[in-house]
């Protein structure tokens, strides 16, 4: 009887073994703007997870649920709709979806799925597949973050110093010079590796950053992902996730990340545009509560972890026409460690890095600055701030000199403090130097 019994069951395995590998799929019911609706087995289909469309001729279009409505799942493309009509095909594919990155990745160019373009062959795979949508390391678990990281700009390491895994914000229009100086932190820092998330830019504005900022040296050292402004939603918003995905790898291995990416504020437009799409209702400045639950799994994904590696952040928000209390603007500020200001009024005079350093904050300021120059750092901002508050009057002469002595003390000291800010992109100042450079100017008077 027994015997029977497992006779029965090693013919079952048998045969299940011998049948062809079964796959999961449902079929395309309707499709509107980008937002494809797929009837069939949703009970196998999860949000977040991947999908395969197949297509007539050109093969797949790569998808990803959204969302689900009725009986229906909602997808997006990662790619074109090209092709794609009612009653193709839709594979449900891994959940998880993510890379394999390697140290081979190092100086390479890649999209938002992690497939190179930069036309030097195949990227080297590592062992250990790497969830573009990785939790943060646990709260209780993460170290503090670290010693004072050099990023080679003198304005942020002296009076913004910035330390090993602290998150900043860099608040600025368009052309008032982000791309430039992230290149020179890319440059000049003293972090392991970078790796740079360009989202939402125009494809020529990315061939400038690679080629006129970057730099073939600046390159060797990071890792570029780029989803161009004309991409879909889906791909500019993996771009933000692979960046920190490729960021966590490098730290793992136990370097010191610098993670950027230019800018959140394309990556927020690529969530509200996914949101919009799976139905949400448009809130602040039309953007979904999903953007505001996004952003903090995003940019918490950044800082120390819970061994030797860390990922210090640098995160660009546009603010057009000042609008620094714009929703994205708000909330990023609400997540980081501190931001820092560029202003095109700064930038018009020529000032390159054009950074307020009056309207910057660093939250670890003062435990990151040198207990030694803590008290040039606060001097050289008291000159900064009576100059800003008198320029006006000055400028239009009706500033009498000798009337104030601080007053006369910021006017002295105001052309060598511009010209300490000032940096071309070619210099690297390290923390200590630009330390010593500022104690030198204060001491003059
Ligand atoms: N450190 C610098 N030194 C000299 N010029 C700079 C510097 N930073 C920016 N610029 C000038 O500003 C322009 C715009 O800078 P960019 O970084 O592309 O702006 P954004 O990325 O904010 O749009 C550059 O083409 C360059 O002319
Ligand atoms: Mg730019």
């Amino acid at each position: 009887m027994q015997e029977k019994g497992a006779g029965r069951i090693a013919a079952a395995q048998a045969a299940l073994e011998a049948a062809p590998d079964f796959e999961i799929y449902g079929r395309v019911a309707a499709v509107r703007g980008l937002l494809i609706e797929i009837a069939g087995p949703i009970a196998a289909m999860t949000v977040g997870g991947r999908l395969e469309i197949e297509v007539e001729r050109s093969g797949t279009v790569p998808c990803e649920v959204i969302g689900f409505s009725g009986d229906r799942a909602l997808a997006m493309p990662f790619g074109s709709l090209d092709g794609v009509r009612r009653g193709c095909a839709a594979y449900v594919r891994d959940s998880i979806a993510g890379v394999r990155p390697s140290r081979g990745w190092l100086g390479r160019v890649v999209d938002a799925l992690g497939r190179p373009i930069d036309g030097k062959g195949p990227l080297p795979q590592g062992e250990m597949l790497r969830s573009f949508r990785a939790d943060p390391p646990p709260a209780h678990a993460r170290r503090r973050v670290g010693a004072p990281l050099d990023l080679g700009v003198r304005a942020i390491n002296t009076f913004l110093t910035m330390c090993a895994g602290q998150r900043m914000g860099i608040f600025a229009g368009s052309g008032v010079g982000k791309s430039v100086l992230l290149s020179m932190c890319a440059r000049f820092t003293a972090a392991d590796v970078a790796v740079i998330g360009l989202v939402g830019e125009r494809g020529r504005e990315v061939q400038e950053f690679l080629q006129d900022d970057l730099g073939e040296a600046g390159l060797a050292r990071s890792v570029v992902v780029v989803a161009t402004s004309d991409e879909p939603a889906l791909m500019r918003r993996n771009a933000a996730y692979l960046t920190l995905t490729l960021s966590e790898y490098f730290r793992d291995q136990g370097a010191s990340v610098l993670c950027m990416i230019d800018s959140v504020t394309r990556f927020a437009m690529a969530q509200r545009d996914i949101g919009l799409a799976a139905g949400e209702p448009p809130t602040a400045k039309g953007y979904t509560p999903t953007v505001f639950n996004e952003l903090p799994r995003l940019l918490e994904r950044a800082g120390p972890g819970v061994g030797e590696g860390v990922i210090t952040g640098l995160f660009t928000v546009l603010v057009e026409g000042d609008d620094h209390n714009e929703p994205v603007a708000d909330a990023v500020r609400g997540i980081l460690d501190g931001h820092i200001v560029m202003e095109r009024a700064i930038a018009e005079r020529g000032r390159y890095p054009a950074i307020n350093v009056l309207k910057s904050v660093s939250r670890t300021m003062p435990r990151s600055c040198d207990p030694a120059y803590y008290p040039v750092v606060q001097k050289a901002r008291r000159v900064l701030a009576t100059y800003a508050d008198m320029e006006e009057l000055i400028r239009l002469g009706a500033y009498r000199p000798g009337s104030s002595v601080e007053v006369d003390e910021a006017i002295a000291l105001i052309p060598e403090l511009e010209a300490f800010l000032a940096q071309s992109k070619e210099d690297s100042t390290s923390i200590s130097d630009g330390y010593a450079r500022l104690a030198e100017i204060i001491a003059r008077r």
